[in-house]
């Protein structure tokens, strides 16, 4: 909420629970649970672990990016397949890569409007099932079949079609505007920033061990539930699968870049992978925090989304957002404690970083003095995107949740948290500690 529209007393969103599923590479041990069922699952399980009344939630804010073709409506499926109460209304949410920073930013809207007491927000992604489509014509030729009658005129439709019409489409992981991948996008970044491959492995090492830290410390481990794994439940999924706490320079030096071959910088090793999971945290009012004794670990200060021309430098959303989001909290980058920026590769960070940092870009977006440099002890400190995988939709409510913990083991008092997305779009959030 921007410092003019400060909420009333006791109307600020307080985040006080969270979860996740383990982040498991797509075509794993998720392969048989859609997006629906693993977000289901996981609102089930936070809401049982939250200890708050099931009949005291008023929304579920749920985000999915790539959308399951016989399950458009997840955020209202997740109520249905949970143990809350069948009145609890439902919202669907897609802002690409930050869908999950809507839900939190919308269900902090609901609270500070008062239209909400308790509200869950989330995301979930099953890029192991993705809607695979008919091309075009094989499409026309079945809608036109179905409306034919008898068999002849049924027939008929088909007889036009080539082979290459009968091939199954993939979806693309493509910009529609310019028709460059992701990786294409961060590629053409790294080369117009000029950020080399050794500093783009480096930041994949630091991902890769501070979130093995996590783990061996037992801190990822209390924000992840325990997933039985069908078709026979008997194995658990209970850990990412992606971290590795055995990668070296040397080892991510080794691989080859995969967007541009010859003379590329984007390996899979500093690329976030694509993964299946699900993530969400519960908002509720200060008040209502107040009345079930439940004890706040960050509060929302302020959030803004911004976007630029995708042709220009796709994911370079976050340095626009960033400025407006801190300008609305009343608040300058070093009074963070903690930034946590989503990690789609480590191109797109370490460009979006050299941005917020470049006078030139102050310049540009009308201000006298740059943004400002991120102390690399500051950022992404239990690992990113990169190490832990991205699930298009959960990403954000991880991203959330892990720092909302962080803050308060740290007792931070302020916390800025970004995302980049599709169609040239930033995300960044400004979350407040109960000291703050
Ligand atoms: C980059 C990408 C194409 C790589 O896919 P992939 O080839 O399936 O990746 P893999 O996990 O199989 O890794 C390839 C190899 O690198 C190795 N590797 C990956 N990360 C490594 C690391 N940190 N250290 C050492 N080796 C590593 C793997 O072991 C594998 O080796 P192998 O071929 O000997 O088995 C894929 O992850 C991708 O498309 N990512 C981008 C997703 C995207 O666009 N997201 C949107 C951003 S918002």
């Amino acid at each position: 909420m921007p410092r003019n529209g400060t909420p009333s007393p006791g109307r600020r969103a307080a985040i006080v629970a969270g979860l996740r599923t383990p982040f498991l590479k797509a075509g794993g041990a998720f392969r048989d649970l859609s997006a629906v069922d693993l977000g289901a699952l996981l609102v089930n399980e936070l809401v049982a672990r939250s200890g708050i009344p099931p009949a005291d939630f008023d929304a579920v804010v749920f985000g999915q990016v790539v959308p399951s073709l016989n399950m458009s409506w997840i955020a209202r499926e997740v109520v249905l397949r949970s143990q809350l109460p069948k009145s609890v209304q439902a919202w669907t949410v897609s802002r690409a890569c930050a869908s999950s920073f809507q839900a939190t930013a919308d269900a902090a809207d609901q609270i500070a409007l008062g239209q909400a007491e308790v509200v869950v927000a989330g995301g979930a992604e099953s890029l192991s099932d993705v809607p695979i489509f008919a091309s075009r014509k094989l499409a026309q030729a079945l809608a036109d079949a179905s409306r034919a009658r008898g068999l002849p005129a049924k027939v008929r439709p088909f007889a036009g079609l080539r082979p290459r019409d009968l091939a199954p489409v993939p979806p693309a992981l493509a910009e529609p505007t310019t028709g460059l991948t992701m990786g294409q996008s961060a590629e053409q970044m790294a080369q117009q920033n000029g950020i080399t491959r050794a500093d783009q492995d480096a930041l994949a090492l630091a991902s890769h061990r501070r979130a093995a830290d996590g783990w061996a410390s037992g801190k990822l481990a209390e924000e992840v539930m325990p997933v039985p794994v069908p078709p026979r439940y008997k194995r658990i999924a209970a850990r990412d699968d992606i971290v590795r706490d055995d990668t070296s320079l040397e080892a991510l030096a080794r691989l080859p870049p995969v967007f541009d071959r010859k003379y590329g910088t984007i390996t899979a090793g500093n690329s976030s992978p694509l993964t299946d999971g699900a993530a969400a945290v519960i908002l509720v009012s200060e008040e209502k925090a107040r009345s079930l004794g439940l004890r706040p670990l960050a509060f929302v200060r302020s959030y803004a989304f911004a976007a630029l021309d995708p042709a220009e430098q796709l994911l370079q959303g976050p340095a626009f957002a960033a400025p407006v989001a801190l300008d609305r909290a009343g608040l300058g980058l070093a009074d963070m404690d903690l930034v946590d920026m989503h990690e789609a590769f480590a191109a797109q960070v370490l460009s979006n970083l050299q941005w917020l940092a470049s006078r030139k870009f102050a310049e540009r977006i009308g201000r006298a003095q740059p943004v400002g440099e991120v102390d690399p002890a500051r950022l992404n400190v239990n690992g990113g995107s990169i190490a832990l995988g991205h699930p298009f939709a959960a990403t954000g409510a991880r991203m959330i949740w892990q720092t909302a913990r962080e803050m308060g083991r740290r007792k931070a008092r302020h916390a800025l948290l970004t995302a980049c997305a599709m169609g040239g779009m930033g995300a960044a959030m400004v979350l407040e500690g109960p000291g703050a």
